[in-house]
């Protein structure tokens, strides 16, 4: 059978399951990453499992959403990280070692080799033929444990590239001109698998810029082949001997194809707020700049850094204007440091932060009210900034400098041509990659063999098997695209109630409606109502997890983003489709019950329900769900599900 890039990987670690669309696979994992705003709960969740030992070839739990530990409940939560990653056997990275998919990327992603990470961007490693996938914290505690990965079988999608790219074209305008042309939901059910003529022009960092925001397609994955760049990319940072050959069949047949021609990409820009909001820069020139980062899982390595460093050498930041350089690793840091370039970026007016994600999601470097920033980040969802009436675009570094250096978006060829001597840096892999692993702690080193939790560490909160009737008084009626930045904000004042859930549960929803929190608990329960896409954004599983622990039993929306309709299956909250009339009629306060018995219609493979509004109306409410994720929703939940399975066995 002849067969795509995505199917050689998958078939070569298939443990249930056919490769057909829709269908669900479970697969074996190689590798695991977990962060420090999702890792508690996951090492939370494999202890209370019962689980002794990490059992995936590589595990590594990294520091790198909140380093910068305001109080002693983030210091808390990163030593209770460091004693489990120690007492299970995992690799450690220490806070401000830098971002997981950049470190991951440079110490650990193989070709060939399945990894599954809580969080989001996880996919990053695809540019080095990783099938990389990401998921809630309890995935990755029972991947971790050595069980299975289930998902459902995505469509397998060829993008061509074709060409080659112009000078001041880079790989971010690339996958900003696949946002244009597909949107934020363009990618949702689908793995994105690049090939043509013009994979070999793009350079490991380059391919992995693209494949990180495959994200906000909303794809479940991208991977690249492999070939001589991906050898010499592992060859710099001294692991050649990872190097696997991987390519498509030549007759390897695909859902769709798109075609990019590489030579016709110019400098685009993200506008405010969704990533789908591009434009080419040239549409928006003349726009002041207050403020410009650059850094990110998306652009913050040596490489992404270098051509901004070239072309502020020998000049100023605009007076009126903050740079601030935020590097993706420590890696990156030093390297930066050693060769000169950050000396040289300071001069020019750089301000320079540790390695961290940082002001991604609005921790630190929050922008002015009524203010623009441009950054070199993945996403700018209003409000992530830190500020609710925030104006952030995303762009390549190149975009990003000339607007520092301009004081307003410009685009790089119009400034070069302006300035004259300013010339395109292109992008350059170094000799070799030789920052030092000091912050690496490997299991071996490991200082702690038991766990430590400060009081900031809590419990896991447990749900009990699914009741029979669902229902109850619409708390919320919600727009289209809900992210999971509004169900559980990341911002730094409460990132670290990610391991004391009642805290952080008075603070879901409320950046929609901030009387939330307080009415679900007083209602002692009730249902969400959402149109589509509903959960879009990031992996985090306290957008279940809060939800659930205010009593939420059922979410109605249109649609659901992936990895969050996976999280409520999680966390026992049953997601349930709605059409466009139905969802129209709702008004929020009515009370929707589900008439049919839901617990037995779940295990019994329903996927149909009546549901009954203020006793007045009825419709039809649809329960996409394999069944195993039927199983899981009637047991309460996964970790319930989970201790299910082991007591059986
Ligand atoms: Fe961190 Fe932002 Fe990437 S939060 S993992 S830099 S998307």
């Amino acid at each position: 059978m002849s067969g795509t890039l995505t199917e050689k990987v998958l078939e070569d670690h298939l443990v249930e399951g056919e490769l057909e669309p829709g269908e669900e696979i479970g697969i074996e994992i190689d590798q695991v990453l977990t962060q420090d705003t999702t890792g508690t709960m996951v090492w939370l969740q494999f202890e209370a499992m019962e689980m002794d030992e990490v059992q995936t070839e590589i595990a590594a739990q990294y520091c790198d959403h909140q380093t910068y530990q305001f109080d002693f409940k983030n210091t808390d939560d990163h030593r209770f990280l460091r004693s489990a990653a120690g007492t299970y056997g995992a690799y450690f990275s220490r806070p401000g070692n830098g971002i997981c998919h950049n470190v991951h990327k440079e110490n650990f992603a193989a070709p060939g080799k399945t990894l599954l990470g809580s969080d989001s961007h996880t996919p990053t490693p695809g540019g080095l033929g990783q099938l990389a996938i990401g998921a809630g914290g309890i995935d990755i505690a029972v991947a971790m444990g050595g069980g299975a990965y289930y998902v459902e079988m995505p469509e397998v999608v060829n993008v061509r590239l074709e060409g080659e790219l112009p000078e001041w074209a880079t790989a971010k305008d690339v996958i900003l001109e696949m946002l244009r042309r597909l949107s934020v939901k363009g990618g949702v059910g689908k793995i994105f698998e690049y090939t043509g003529p013009g994979v070999e022009t793009l350079s490991v960092p380059e391919r992995t810029t693209i494949t990180n925001m495959g994200t906000e397609l909303g794809a479940t994955s991208s991977i690249f082949p492999t070939d001589e760049r991906t050898e010499e990319y592992l060859a710099k940072q001294g692991r050649e001997d990872e190097y696997v050959e991987l390519a498509p069949d030549a007759d390897a047949e695909y859902a769709d194809e798109i075609t990019i021609d590489l030579s016709e990409i110019e400098p685009l820009v993200a506008c405010p707020s969704m990533p789908d909001n591009v434009v080419p820069v040239r549409e928006v020139a003349g726009e002041k700049v207050d403020q410009v980062i650059l850094g990110s899982c998306t652009n913050g390595g040596y490489e992404d850094i270098l051509p901004a460093a070239k072309m502020l050498e020998g000049r100023e930041v605009n007076k009126k204007t903050d740079l601030i350089v935020a590097p993706g690793s420590k890696q990156a840091s030093e390297m930066l440091a050693r060769d000169g370039w950050t000396a040289e970026m300071m001069a020019a007016g750089v301000n320079f932060s540790e390695a961290t994600c940082g002001a991604c999601i609005g921790n630190g470097h929050v922008p002015a009210s009524d203010s623009v920033s441009v950054r070199t980040f993945n996403r700018n969802f209003e409000g992530r900034s830190g500020i609710e009436d925030d104006a952030v675009y995303l762009s390549s570094p190149e975009v990003a400098a000339a607007a520092a250096l301009k004081g307003e978006l410009v685009d790089p060829r119009d400034l070069a041509e302006e300035l004259g001597d300013m010339e395109a840096p292109g992008f350059e892999l170094p000799d070799v990659y030789d920052g030092s692993k000091a912050d690496l702690i490997t299991p071996d080193e490991a200082v702690d063999d038991e766990l430590v939790k400060g009081p900031n560490i809590g419990d896991v909160p447990l749900k009990g098997a699914l009741d029979d009737e669902v229902g109850g008084e619409t708390l919320l009626k919600m727009r289209d695209n809900i992210t999971t930045d509004h169900i559980i904000p990341a911002t730094s004042d409460i990132l670290m109630y990610r391991s004391n859930v009642p805290k952080l549960s008075e603070y879901t929803l409320s950046r929609v409606d901030e009387t939330f929190p307080e009415r679900a608990l007083e209602a002692d329960g009730g249902v969400l109502v959402a149109g589509e896409n509903y959960g879009q954004g990031s992996s985090r599983e306290h957008a279940a997890m809060c939800p659930m622990y205010l009593g939420i039993e059922a979410v109605f929306a249109q649609s659901f983003a992936r990895i969050h309709k996976a999280n409520l299956f999680n966390f026992g909250i049953v997601p349930l489709t709605i059409d466009q009339e139905t969802y129209d009629k709702i008004e929020q306060g009515d009370d929707i019950h589900i008439v049919d018995d839901i617990g037995e219609g779940v295990r019994n493979g329903e996927e149909e329900f009546t549901i009954s509004v203020n006793g007045e109306w009825e419709a039809t409410a649809h329960l996409d769900a394999s069944q195993r994720e039927r199983d899981i929703l009637a047991a309460g939940g996964k970790l319930s599900w989970t201790k299910e399975q082991s007591l059986g066995d």
